[in-house]
Formats: C-alpha cells, structure tokens, sequence
C-alpha cells in the first residue's frame, strides 16, 4: 500500500510557517547539544538484588532517567506496537480528526502540544499525539499465557520498577505502589514527530517534567530526538535496541521526598526522518492523596511538598497548560 506523506489531524500545513516557528529564546540551540554524557543503562536480568536496586536508586537520585534491557517484554511484541502505532499516524489524517480534541476529560484523544507565547499566541509543536488509558494491568495478567514466562512480565515490568524503587529507598517493597494506590491510572500515549524542515526553529515538545509517577517510554530505533538535563547540559538520550527509557515523574519526587528526580526533558525534531516514541504514564487516581512518605521525613529532611489530592495537581497542570510547567512547585513547603 502506497502512503501519502504525513498530514497533521488538525490540518495545518506541514511547512514552517509562523504556526510552528518559536520566539528565539524557546528554540533548541542544537550546537550546544552534549553528546559525550548520557543516562546510564541497567541490565534488569541481574540475580544480585542489591546490586540492581542500588544501580536504580543511584540512577534515579542522580539522573532521573536510565535505560533498562533485558526487561522481560518480548522483542517482537515491542516491534508490533511500534508498527501498528505508525501504521496509525499513516491513516488519512480525516480519519485520526475524529479523535481530535482539547477536551482534558476525553479518555481517547489526539491532540497537538503547544506554548504560549507573547505577542504570537499558541505556537504548535511539530508534533502529533495519541493517548488512551490502559487497564490497570493486574486486571489482564493473569489472562497472559503462562509459557513463554517472560510473557507475564508485560504487565508487572511497572511494578518490579517500582519494587526495586522502594527498596532503593529503604522502604518495604510493595510502599510505593501501595501510596500510589488500588487503582492507578495507566495510559499510553504516542508522539509522532514528522521531518521537520528546519530543527533550529522548531520544537517536538517543550522541556518539561512528567507528572505522573513513573513514566516507561519505547522509542523506535535509530532516530534521537528525546533529550535530558545533565548537569545543566541538554544531552541526547540515543536509542538502545530493545530498551526502555525510564523516568522518574512529579509524584515520585514528591513521594519520594525530593530524593528521586523528576527531570526536565524535551523532544527536538529532525530534518531526516519520522520519530515515533511511545511512553507508558503509570499516575496515581484522582482521589488519591499524595505526599512525602512519612518514613522519608525525619529533622534533617523535613517534608519539602505539602498533601495534596492527584486531582488539586491535575488542575494546577491545566492551569499551566502552554506555559513552562511549574506544577510541583506550587505544592512546595517553605522551610
Ligand atoms: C512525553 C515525552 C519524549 C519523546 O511524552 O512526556 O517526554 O521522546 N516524550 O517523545
Ligand atoms: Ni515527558
């Protein structure tokens, strides 16, 4: 089947017209890209568990961000989701406006990131994204065959990462997912980024923090564009074959008293080649209540985020929407 080249949902043109171009002092300044540091990579299949959670804590106190291989997700399954999920972003673009909104209670939406800006209104991102929520996954992991038994690992890999995160910080195993609570909201989304004639002016998605929790990312191979603070210093985060990025959200900072990182990250585009990432968001529900666990809290480390509810934080979040997001902020205590 022939495909016709890449058309946003929302119609506008794919040239860089003013839509997408950003004010100078937004733009990516891709010269001073540092390419020689990166985030670590951590091989899950590791028996000394010791070793492991002290590789992720240290990974999450100092980076906020690492790779993970040997995950247990089969190779092909990431291969399929990939394919399909592009396959999507090939349909006619009047076929993806029908999921086209800005309402933030939609479950299923394809929506396109902006800034607002000065004297120019919203700027688009030179991006597309899809989103829906996924089942709470102990609702489907006892449907998952029994043999191969790494097929089980699908939906527990979140868990296992969380596992391994509290015991990183000196807490019973099961804690955090028990603060995150019974019924956490998962969801997917998919962010394509088209070629982009001129990568200098625009952006994929603005440098951000994630809000949820814990966020397990599947990028295709071999086309960068995800990019982390290091040190100061935007350092591209390259494709591993058959890893996951992993990165530590706002919820897990907050709960984890500011030990753990939610680090700032952007998307930047490319003049070569279509760029499909898929992040799994893993969030606690609206109801739940959120904070520094109190085991965390002590004179020295006196609670730096005061309680609030998942949703007081969701609409702090859409209450910045479009500008550069400083949503934990706003929850921060003065000591
Ligand atoms: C995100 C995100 C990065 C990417 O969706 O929150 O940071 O590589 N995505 O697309
Ligand atoms: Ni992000």
């Amino acid at each position: 089947m022939e495909t016709k080249p890449f058309q946003f949902a929302n119609n506008t043109p794919l040239s860089l017209s003013p839509n997408f171009i950003l004010p100078e002092e937004n733009r990516p300044i891709l010269s001073e890209v540092f390419s020689s540091a990166s985030i670590p990579t951590i091989d899950l299949n590791n028996h000394d568990i010791d070793d492991l959670v002290s590789k992720i804590s240290q990974a999450c106190e100092k980076y906020g961000f690492f790779q993970i291989i040997n995950h247990g997700v089969p190779k092909e399954l990431c291969q399929r989701v990939l394919a399909v999920v592009t396959e999507f972003f090939q349909l006619p673009p009047e076929e993806r406006a029908q999921f086209l909104t800005t309402d933030h209670s939609k479950l299923v939406k394809v929506f396109n990131y902006f800034q607002k800006v000065e004297g120019q209104g919203k700027v688009l991102m030179w991006g597309e994204t899809f989103t829906h929520p996924w089942h709470p996954t102990e609702d489907f992991t006892h449907f998952l065959p029994k043999n191969p038994p790494q097929y089980r690992e699908i939906g527990t890999l979140m868990d296992r990462l969380l596992s391994l995160m509290s015991q990183g910080l000196g807490l019973e195993k099961d804690c955090l997912k028990r603060k995150i609570g019974e019924r956490p909201a998962i969801y997917t989304q998919a962010n394509y980024y088209p070629p982009c004639p001129d990568p200098e002016l625009t952006m994929g998605l603005p440098a951000h923090n994630d809000i949820s929790t814990l966020v397990v990312l599947l990028q295709m191979e071999g086309v960068s564009g995800l990019q982390v603070v290091i040190d100061g210093k935007w350092v591209p985060v390259e494709p591993v074959p058959d890893a996951f990025v992993v990165n530590i959200a706002d919820q897990m900072q907050v709960l984890s008293n500011g030990r753990y990182k939610s680090v700032l990250h952007r998307a930047v585009t490319n003049n070569r080649l279509a760029r499909l990432s898929l992040p799994m968001f893993y969030a606690p529900n609206n109801d739940t209540v959120i904070g520094p666990i109190e085991d965390l809290i002590d004179d020295v480390h006196p609670p730096m985020y005061r309680n609030y509810s998942y949703k007081e934080y969701m609409d702090e979040f859409y209450r910045q929407e479009g500008a550069r997001r400083r949503v934990k902020e706003a929850f921060e205590l003065q000591h």
